[in-house]
């Protein structure tokens, strides 16, 4: 089987698949397809609300920055044990591949 030459997310809960370019962030993925992410900061990785449960494909994506990494511990995404929570506007992929993910919204 042939790879995509480009990345895919999964949105689970919606059964829809979109094909996105290498680091453009989710948070502007989302917006771009109309689909809901909630934020209060407008993706400047400060409000915590953007964030989406990674499922599958988590390898494909870049590593939480610093500041994703304050989000984390402000809002206490690591000691919930709800998979792996990412900021949405911190996260894009870096390497060819399928992510599923998901919200508590969608
Ligand atoms: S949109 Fe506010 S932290 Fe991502």
């Amino acid at each position: 089987m042939l790879n995509s030459p480009m990345p895919k997310i999964i949105l689970v809960q919606l059964k829809k698949v979109i094909e996105v370019n290498f680091y453009e962030s989710f948070f502007q993925i989302l917006r771009k397809n109309d689909i809901p992410i909630a934020s209060s900061c407008q993706g400047r990785q400060i409000c915590g609300r953007c964030s989406i449960e990674i499922i599958h494909g988590s390898e494909f994506l870049n590593s939480p920055d610093e500041n994703e990494m304050q989000v984390s511990k402000k809002y206490g995404w690591q000691q919930q044990n709800c998979g792996h929570l990412r900021a949405a506007c911190s996260t894009y992929f870096v390497k060819n591949g399928t992510v599923e993910v998901k919200t508590t919204y969608w």
